[in-house]
């Protein structure tokens, strides 16, 4: 990466993982093979983002609308989320990486929130990146969530964007400032609404299971060439 391109280096960059059904579908095996393939793509590009000095990665990893999906596909991809958790965890804690979890996170059953506590918790003091999993994320549903919690506090005073802010899921976590989108779709599909109303996007027609460091680095490469200029002149 040249020295310009590093100095417009985003802070945070959130991806959405598509097109691992697709993926697999190509090869004419199960979607959940599709997901595992996904995983070792995550993987990578965790390695890749700390690499190359991403302070904030955050991944959109299952939205509130996926429970739409049959049971056995959500069965599916609860067991490759125990299995990645229980397995990843240490190995992320050895590389520096703070485990964060942004969603409804309630709706989960009880082994996997104990996982994911014990992550958080180990990984708490880590500062080499910050790896957010948005699981039973939805942007509407974070607001909502975000508006009831102010109203319980029964702080009063005007609703401001600030306060509004401080009761999100990961309210310390900047903006996105590129949000990368695999699989072709050109949507949001719920992801970061609050927070990515100046976010860059990034479109590429590769299935997530098959996204590299390359792939990454083409998006950064993007990003450095844009000029932001939220609304000013
Ligand atoms: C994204 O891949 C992963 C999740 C939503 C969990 P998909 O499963 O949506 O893959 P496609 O879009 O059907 O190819
Ligand atoms: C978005 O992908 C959610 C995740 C990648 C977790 P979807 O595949 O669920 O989105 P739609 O259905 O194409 O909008
Ligand atoms: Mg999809």
């Amino acid at each position: 990466m040249g020295e310009a391109q590093q100095q417009r280096l985003p802070v945070h960059v959130g991806i959405v993982m598509d097109g691992n059904g697709r993926w697999a579908k190509k090869r004419l095996l199960p979607r959940v093979i599709g997901h595992q393939a996904g995983m070792k793509a995550l993987e990578r590009v965790i390695d890749a983002a700390k690499e190359l000095g991403i302070r904030y990665l955050s991944v959109y990893a299952f939205s509130t609308e996926n429970w739409r999906r049959p049971s056995s596909e959500v069965q599916g991809l609860m067991g490759l989320f125990r299995y990645y958790l229980k397995g990843k965890m240490e190995q992320m804690h050895r590389r520096n990486a703070r485990v964060r979890f942004a969603g409804r996170m309630d709706a989960f059953p009880q082994d996997i929130l104990k996982i994911t506590g014990e992550a958080e918790q180990r990984t708490r003091g880590n500062d080499g990146i910050d790896v957010i999993f948005c699981t039973n994320y939805g942007g509407r549903q974070e607001i909502l969530d975000a508006v009831s919690k102010l109203i319980a506090s029964g702080q009063d005073g005007p609703v401001t964007e600030e306060r509004l802010r401080g009761f999100m899921y990961v309210p310390d976590v900047p903006d996105p400032d590129l949000l990368i989108r695999t699989g072709g779709e050109l949507r949001m599909s719920n992801f970061w609404l609050w927070e990515g109303a100046y976010s860059e996007y990034y479109f590429t027609d590769v299935l997530w299971p098959d996204f590299e460091r390359s792939e990454l680095e083409r998006a950064l490469a993007s990003y450095a060439g844009r000029e932001r200029r939220y609304g000013a002149a």
